[in-house]
């Protein structure tokens, strides 16, 4: 008997089909008679707005915890920016979505060595030397803290109520944890915070110490203030190898800084989950959803030009992270640098190939 795997597709708005076509191709290569991928395609974001007339329905929401994994492109453009904001607008269903499937932790990796070390050369604000074998992830508490708390809001003072329980700072820790093992020998895990002034991240600080010395005592964990994060980041990256676990407003600010790395939105993946396959205590398979950093880049729609390297990267990271297939995963990366280093590129990259063709030449790499 084969086994199937059910993923749920979202292509979502703008460049969003484009890139995603070029993913289901990667995937798709990988099907043997042993492992077939089952593919349910919806609608999310502005076309399900326009056919449904909400963001994302029940049934799409459903479809998302009865998957293996949900790869999803991006939403939004002009056609909705006035008409809805918050929940009820395009990235609204995203929103909903990740609430649906509580995937708490974000995960986007950085590395001066994905998707390979000639774009990083020719895309990268800094000095070659300064991000050379620079390699860590940031796991991003991404269901609570500032952004999910009390709000309020008058014309002359305004509160945003930076929140954190001691479980949800336990299973991110744990997650971050987990990823850290995942390396042979085990990764740091450096713990972002602001211990010195805010309350939240003296809890903080306190459970992801005795969650990782009670728990993970082979991983080492440093507690590193996230101002002075951000400063290591620009002037000595790889100081900050292995985990980098944060709260969501740190981890927000982090992530993004992190991108600058590489030095171009096109190429950079990443994932969010609700637990890793395998981890105690858990039965059934995590949710996990997987998108590019990128937007769905509107003025560059329809015109087989969007890069799909992102995208594809997401397939590497759903192979990792929720099908217990690092190998293939490997293989998506080695195939993705490959092509890149041959210089098939799309026009964001310096090159003149298509969004198809970068997707086929992929493929053949495999
Ligand atoms: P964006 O990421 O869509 O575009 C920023 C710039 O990068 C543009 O110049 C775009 O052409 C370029 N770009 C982005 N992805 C690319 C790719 N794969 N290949 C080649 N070039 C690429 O961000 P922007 O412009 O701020 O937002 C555009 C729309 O996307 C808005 O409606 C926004 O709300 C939405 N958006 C959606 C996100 C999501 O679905 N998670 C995330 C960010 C933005
Ligand atoms: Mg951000």
């Amino acid at each position: 008997m084969a086994q199937i795997l059910k993923i749920l597709i979202l292509p979502g708005d703008g460049i969003g089909p484009e890139v995603m076509a070029e993913a289901v191709k990667v995937l798709k290569a990988f099907e043997t008679p042993q492992r077939q991928f089952q593919l349910r395609q919806e609608l999310i974001g502005g076309c399900s707005i326009d056919t449904h007339g909400k963001p994302v329905t029940e049934e799409v929401k459903q479809a998302a915890l009865d998957s293996d994994a949900v790869l999803f492109a991006a939403v939004g453009g002009p056609k909705w920016d006035h008409a809805r904001r918050g929940l009820d607008g395009p990235e609204g269903g995203l929103l909903q979505l990740r609430k649906t499937m509580d995937i708490y932790a974000n995960l986007r990796p950085c590395s001066a060595n994905s998707p390979s070390a000639s774009i990083a050369k020719e895309f990268s604000p800094f000095k070659q030397d300064v991000i050379e074998g620079v390699d860590f992830v940031v796991v991003r508490e991404n269901c609570g803290g500032a952004y999910f708390g009390r709000k309020v809001e008058e014309s002359d003072y305004a509160m945003d109520e930076w929140g954190y329980s001691e479980a949800e700072i336990q299973r991110v820790t744990r997650l971050a944890a987990q990823v850290a093992l995942r390396h042979d020998p085990p990764w740091p895990v450096i713990s972002l915070d602001k211990a010195n002034v805010l309350a939240s991240s003296r809890l903080w600080r306190r459970v992801v110490e005795k969650t990782i010395t009670t728990e993970y005592p082979q991983v080492k964990l440093v507690h590193q203030l996230a101002d002075s994060a951000s400063l290591i980041l620009a002037t000595n990256p790889r100081t900050l190898n292995g985990v980098l676990l944060a709260d969501n407003t740190f981890g927000d600010m982090i992530s993004d800084q992190a991108g600058s790395i590489v030095g171009t939105l096109g190429v950079l993946p990443s994932a969010s989950l609700n637990g890793l396959p395998g981890e105690r205590g858990l039965t059934t398979r995590p949710y996990g959803l997987y998108e590019p950093t990128h937007g769905s880049a509107p003025t560059i729609a329809g015109q087989n030009i969007a890069n799909p390297v992102a995208m594809i990267l997401c397939v590497a990271l759903m192979f990792r992270y929720s099908l217990n297939m690092e190998t293939e995963a490997r293989q998506v990366e080695d195939a993705v640098r490959k092509v890149l280093d041959s210089g098939v590129r799309t026009p964001d990259l310096g090159g003149t190939a298509g969004t198809k063709e970068v997707g086929d030449v992929i493929v053949s790499a495999l």
